[in-house]
C-alpha cells in the first residue's frame, strides 16, 4: 500500500496533470474585457449584422472562421494571417483555399474594436464573439462565449492541411479527428449542425451525388441540374448544405440526413446506420435539444489549446504579425 506521503504525493501530480491539461482554457472568462473593453459585445454584432443583411451567406461563412482556427493548433487567430514573400500561412491550405471567406468582415470588426479600446481584444476571440453573434442573428441559440484567448504569432500550412478533416471521411475517422481534438462524438454531432447554414462547391460533392447510393435519387437529380459530372467544369458552382434552408440556423440539416439528403459524404456518414444513427433522431426531434448541445460543444472548441498569460501577442491587425 503507499505511504500518505507517496499517496499525497500522487495526488498533486494529478492536480498538476489536470492544471496543465485545463489550465490554460480554465483562464478563459466570459467577463475577460468587462473592465478593458466594456462596449466590445455592442461595437461587435452590428458589423455582423450588416454583413449578413448585405449578404445572408456570410453568417456561416464567418462561422466556419472560428472552426477553421480552432483546429489548427488551438484558437489563436492563426488562419486570420497573410501570406506573404517570408511568411506562409493557413490561407492557402487545401481546406481554405478558394473556400474561407469573411476575411474583411472581421477586419472591419478589428478596426473597429481598436478605435474603442486599442491593444486589448485579440483576434482569436474576436472570431468567437462573431462565431456566436452570426448564429444568433440567422435564428440560432446564443450562449456567453469565454474570452481571454491570444494571437498567434505563427502559422502552419501543413497543419491546416493535415487538422481540418476532409469531406471525403468516414464516421470513424471523422469521430478520430474530433477526439484528437479533445473533442467526443456527440461534440462531432452536434457542431457538424452548423452545416444547416452555408454552400458547398460542386467539388466537394460530386462525387457523391454521381456515384453513391446512400442519397435520395430525387435530391441528387436535383443537385446534379448545378454540378456537371466532369471533373473540372462547374467545380465551384455552389449548393446549400441544407438544401431546404441554408440562411436559417435551424435542425433541419439532421431531418435532411433521415431522408438521404446529405450534401457531403461526410454529412451523410452521420446518419448511415451507425452509432450517431441515434443523435440524429434526437436533433432532427428536438430544436432545442440540438441547440443547447450546439452551444456546449461550440464552447468546448472553443477551449482548444487557447493561448494566454504571455504567450503569444494581441494584433494590431488581425492579418499581419505586430
Ligand atoms: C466534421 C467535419 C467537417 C467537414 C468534413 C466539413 C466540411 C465542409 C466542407 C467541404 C464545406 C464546403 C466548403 C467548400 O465547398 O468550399 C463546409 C462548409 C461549411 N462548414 Fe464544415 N465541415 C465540418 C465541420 C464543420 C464544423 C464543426 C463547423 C462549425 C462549427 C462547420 C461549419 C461550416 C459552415 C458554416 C460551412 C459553410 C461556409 C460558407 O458557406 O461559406 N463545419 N464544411
Amino acid at each position: 500500500m503507499a505511504s500518505p506521503s507517496s499517496f499525497s504525493k500522487a495526488i498533486l501530480s494529478l492536480a498538476c496533470v489536470v492544471l496543465l491539461i485545463g489550465g490554460a482554457s480554465a483562464q478563459l472568462s466570459i467577463y475577460y474585457y468587462a473592465e478593458t473593453c466594456p462596449d466590445l459585445f455592442e461595437t461587435v454584432k452590428p458589423i455582423v449584422q450588416e454583413a449578413i443583411a448585405q449578404e445572408a451567406r456570410m453568417g456561416a461563412s464567418l462561422l466556419r472562421l472560428f472552426f477553421h482556427d480552432c483546429f489548427v493548433n488551438g484558437c489563436d487567430g492563426s488562419n486570420l494571417l497573410d501570406d506573404t514573400s517570408t511568411f506562409i500561412g493557413e490561407k492557402n491550405a487545401a481546406p481554405n483555399q478558394n473556400s474561407l471567406r469573411g476575411f474583411d468582415v472581421v477586419d472591419k470588426i478589428k478596426s473597429a474594436v481598436e478605435e474603442a479600446c486599442p491593444g486589448i481584444v485579440s483576434c482569436a476571440d474576436l472570431l468567437g464573439i462573431i462565431a456566436r453573434d452570426a448564429v444568433e442573428i440567422l435564428g440560432g441559440p446564443g450562449w456567453d462565449v469565454k474570452l481571454g484567448r491570444r494571437d498567434a504569432r505563427t502559422a502552419s500550412q501543413a497543419a491546416a492541411n493535415n487538422s481540418i478533416p476532409p469531406p471525403t471521411n468516414n464516421l470513424d475517422a471523422l469521430t478520430s479527428s474530433f477526439q484528437n481534438h479533445g473533442l467526443s462524438q456527440k461534440d462531432l454531432v452536434a457542431l457538424y449542425g452548423a452545416h444547416t447554414i452555408g454552400q458547398a462547391r460542386c467539388t466537394n460533392f460530386r462525387a457523391r451525388i454521381y456515384n453513391e447510393s446512400n442519397i435520395d435519387s430525387s435530391f441528387a437529380q436535383t443537385m446534379k441540374s448545378n454540378c456537371p459530372s466532369v471533373s473540372g467544369v462547374g467545380d465551384n458552382n455552389l449548393d446549400g448544405l441544407d438544401f431546404q434552408s441554408d440562411t436559417t440556423f435551424d435542425n433541419t440539416y439532421y431531418v435532411n440526413l433521415m431522408r438521404n439528403r446529405g450534401l457531403l459524404h461526410s454529412d451523410q456518414q452521420l446518419f448511415n446506420g451507425g452509432s450517431t444513427d441515434s443523435l440524429i433522431r434526437t436533433y432532427a426531434q428536438s430544436q432545442e435539444t440540438f441547440f443547447n448541445d450546439f452551444v456546449a460543444s461550440m464552447i468546448n472548441m472553443g477551449d482548444i489549446q487557447p493561448l494566454t498569460g504571455s504567450n503569444g501577442e494581441i494584433r494590431k491587425n488581425c492579418r499581419r504579425i505586430n
